[in-house]
């Protein structure tokens, strides 16, 4: 074995996770239990259906995990568990049930931040997939998800500077509120990303919102001028354009739902490269929800070519919430000394950096 296999369990949302990882970096297995359908019918995650859906599940997500990697809990080094930021009620059924893991099998248990997952997800490895180079540093990191939109600079393991963050909703918080005003249904940034595949016409001109030279995001006016622009279009073909039924059809929100994706992209991917450019990344590194998204990847791949700077992007399921992110952050903080005890608790709003 190449390091220690860390039992990592993810909660903190709407994705029951846990996955096996071996020295920080290779998968042995990745369980994901998604509550997506559960919550599509209410539009949106509803915070005690989502934690009554983790403690459902959890079991059946720890057998498989172990089932797929072969191993028992005893043959596991260390527990690894997100204790912030995400829902407390979700994130206490991860927490307990890590904490009673490691305390029966008497293993170390160390907490791990949700967003420092979501940038370790870049040090992973499939099961098969064969070694590659680890990011290296100094780096500059672009963390988009359903809660978070920023941007990280990374010198060593561990130490973040804060470059940027979103002064008002996060990049995917702005997918799935578009994602509703097109009736396109939750999560809205899949169905966006679909809806724009679709368009023939890319005439659609939606506002970026640039804060000068500043590395922070906005995407609060996006969302204003979306709602403004789909009610114009909705009025020029006679419906009413306050409401969502009828919808529009399909070709005119493929339209707008390209408009609005290029602009968030276009914004995301200029910054990223610019921050990169300036600081003299030796990679970059994309990660979050959001980074599963096609046309965000494709911009970045020639940007990145472009400026000369190795970039990584996680495949699209390790971008999403999953729990091998978690167990990749967690051996470096376990490889840093770091361990936490019984007294470890759900911390709903624990910053990744503070400014
Ligand atoms: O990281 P994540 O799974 O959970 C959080 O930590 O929030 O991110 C979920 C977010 C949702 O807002 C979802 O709409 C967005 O990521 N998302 C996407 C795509 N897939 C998921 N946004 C744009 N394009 C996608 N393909
Ligand atoms: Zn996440």
């Amino acid at each position: 074995m190449a390091g220690p296999l860390i039992l990592a369990v993810e909660t903190s949302c709407d994705e029951t996770a846990i996955a096996l990882v071996e020295g920080g970096r290779r998968i042995h297995s990745n369980v994901v239990a998604s509550q997506v359908a559960l919550h599509a019918a209410s539009g949106g995650i509803v915070p005690e259906v989502a934690a009554r859906a983790h403690l459902r599940w959890i079991v059946p997500v720890l057998d498989d995990a172990l089932a797929d990697a072969g191993v028992g809990v005893g043959d596991v080094d260390a527990i690894g568990v997100t204790n912030g930021p995400g829902l407390a009620g979700s994130l206490l059924v991860g927490i307990n049930f890590a904490k009673t893991l490691a305390y029966v099998h008497r293993r170390p248990l160390v907490g791990v931040n949700h967003l420092e997952g979501h940038l370790y997800a870049a040090w992973l490895l499939d099961p098969d997939e064969p070694e590659r180079e680890a990011p290296r540093f100094p780096l500059v990191a672009l963390i988009v998800s359903g809660g978070h939109t920023f941007l990280v600079e990374m010198r060593d393991h561990l130490e973040y500077r804060l470059l940027g963050e979103t002064a008002d909703d996060a990049a995917g918080e702005a997918f799935d509120k578009v994602g509703r005003l097109l009736g396109l249904g939750y999560p809205g940034g899949p169905a966006i990303e679909r809806a724009a595949s679709a368009a023939n016409r890319h005439d659609a001109v939606f506002p970026r919102a640039w804060l000068g030279d500043s590395y922070d995001f906005s995407f609060s006016g996006l969302k204003t001028a979306a709602r403004r622009i789909v009610g114009e279009a909705r009025l020029a073909l006679g419906l009413p354009p306050g409401a969502d039924t009828p919808p529009l059809p399909p070709a005119e929100v493929a339209e707008l739902a390209w408009g609005f994706q290029a602009s968030v992209v276009d914004v995301l991917a200029t910054k990223t490269i610019r921050a990169a450019g300036r600081l003299g990344a030796r990679s970059i590194v994309l990660g979050g929800g959001v980074a599963a998204n096609t046309a965000l990847r494709a911009r970045l791949t020639a940007d990145a070519r472009a400026l000369g700077v190795p970039l990584v992007i996680p495949r699209p399921g390790l971008c999403t919430d999953n729990g091998a992110m978690i167990g990749a952050a967690a051996h470096r903080r376990l490889a840093a000394g770091e361990q936490a005890g019984l007294e470890l608790d759900a911390r709903p709003s624990l910053p990744l950096v503070v400014r």
